[in-house]
């Protein structure tokens, strides 16, 4: 029989799976670039995409040289740099994209005034989120908030997803950005046993932590009362007007 999520009623009822990288991808296409800087590019798949429209100049930008040069080996334009400080002139590019790398960055408002800085036309930036109104939705930004703390101990920049104001407020300071943003919440239920395993490895990672093991078994028990749902996500398109 399968487990039973205690999802309060109160809750919506999940929506269908939607693969938010499609909708990023759908948005920076709406805006036909003709050049695109993905900030953070990782392995390069939204490269790649941006790469299959023909004639769109795709640059991507990686935190390490040893990335950069991994992604240019595999035929992509990836250039070494920070998103606090883009090796770009101003407005160098129509589109800049950030893909779940604001929450990677030291400073989120410099990297947003960089990348409105670099982009002549728009910034689409996308992150995960959630509906704090949820109790299923707390429980996991708590698990969340909680596996970044100890990320953080390891050395590593993890901060909370941003909130919408995160992103606006330093957006709004560049200038008269038009902005336009949607929350997607789908509330795809997690069991809370894979959760607990993975959290309990995690914090296995670190020196012994008392206060961090309470501070799990608190999050857990919210989550046996209240289930706990997947992240969901913000997109969030600044076009210069
Ligand atoms: C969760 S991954 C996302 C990768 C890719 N954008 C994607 O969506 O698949 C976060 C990425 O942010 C990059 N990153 C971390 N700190 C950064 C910084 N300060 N400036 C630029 N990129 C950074 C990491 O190298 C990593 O590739």
């Amino acid at each position: 029989m399968t487990p039973t999520m205690m999802v309060p009623r109160t809750e919506p009822a999940p929506s269908p799976p939607r693969d938010s990288r499609q909708e990023l991808l759908a948005a920076l296409r709406a805006l036909r670039p003709a050049s695109v800087l993905d900030v953070g590019c990782g392995v390069g798949a939204l490269l790649r995409a941006v790469a299959a429209d023909g004639a769109v100049r795709g640059v991507g930008l990686a935190p390490e040289e040893a990335a950069a040069e991994r992604a240019r080996a595999a035929g992509l334009d990836v250039q070494p740099g920070r998103a606090e400080a883009l090796p770009f002139a101003d407005g160098s590019f129509d589109v800049v994209t950030l893909e779940y790398v604001a929450h990677h960055v030291e400073h989120l408002p410099r990297a947003l005034r960089e990348a409105a800085r670099v982009a002549r036309r728009a910034v689409l930036v996308l992150d995960g989120w959630y509906d704090e109104a949820l109790p299923s939705q707390r429980v996991m930004r708590d698990l969340d908030g909680w596996r970044k703390r100890i990320d953080r101990r390891l050395g590593m920049v993890h901060n909370p997803c941003p909130k919408p104001y995160d992103l606006i407020d330093p957006l709004l300071a560049c200038g008269p950005f038009e902005i336009d943003y949607a929350c997607r919440l789908e509330l795809t239920p997690r069991p809370l046993a894979e959760l607990e395993a993975a959290a309990r490895r995690h914090l296995e990672a670190i020196a012994p932590a008392p206060e961090l093991a309470a501070e799990l078994d608190r999050i857990l028990d919210d989550g046996r009362l209240h289930g706990c749902t997947d992240a969901g996500t913000l997109l969030l398109a600044a076009r210069w007007p």
